[in-house]
């Protein structure tokens, strides 16, 4: 949790959409599923990485780069992912799919449960502990 409501927001957003594709194991079209949940993974974390990078950009965060590189890996490992899916889909163009697509989709659920557990502990916090500080700065000041 941050002092930051939209950004709360944004991360539950997120995280709701791993634990749909955590529910949806076992469904016949899981193939189907995986694939519109990592679309919905990379679309939506990219329109939250860029709220919160002008948001730091704008109070000139002084880790902003370091910031932005993090945002940017993590969108590098899903496209991996979505690679590694086609590569899957084309060796195993028919059912034989089931068997190899349900520990693609936990592969895909841990990934970015880990990640954003991590991000949104640590490396979010720093920033938002930034904000506030300078918020109190402000406030102090007035
Ligand atoms: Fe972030």
């Amino acid at each position: 949790m941050t002092d930051f409501p939209t950004i709360d927001n944004q991360h539950k957003k997120i995280i709701d959409i791993a634990n749909n594709l955590h529910s949806s194991l076992g469904s016949d079209n899981l193939q189907e599923l995986v694939k519109t949940h990592l679309s919905q993974l990379k679309r939506y974390s990219a329109v939250h990485f860029r709220f919160e990078e002008k948001i730091l950009q704008d109070h000139n965060y002084f880790l902003i780069n370091e910031h932005e590189c993090l945002h940017d890996a993590y969108i590098g490992e899903l496209l991996k992912l979505e690679e590694r899916f086609s590569e899957l889909e084309k060796r195993f163009p028919n059912i034989l799919i089931s068997e190899e697509i349900e520990p693609f989709a936990w592969k895909v659920i841990r990934f970015v449960s880990q990640w954003w557990l991590h991000h949104i502990l640590v490396e979010d916090k720093k920033n938002m502990d930034f904000l506030q500080k300078l918020a109190d700065t402000y406030d102090s000041g007035s």
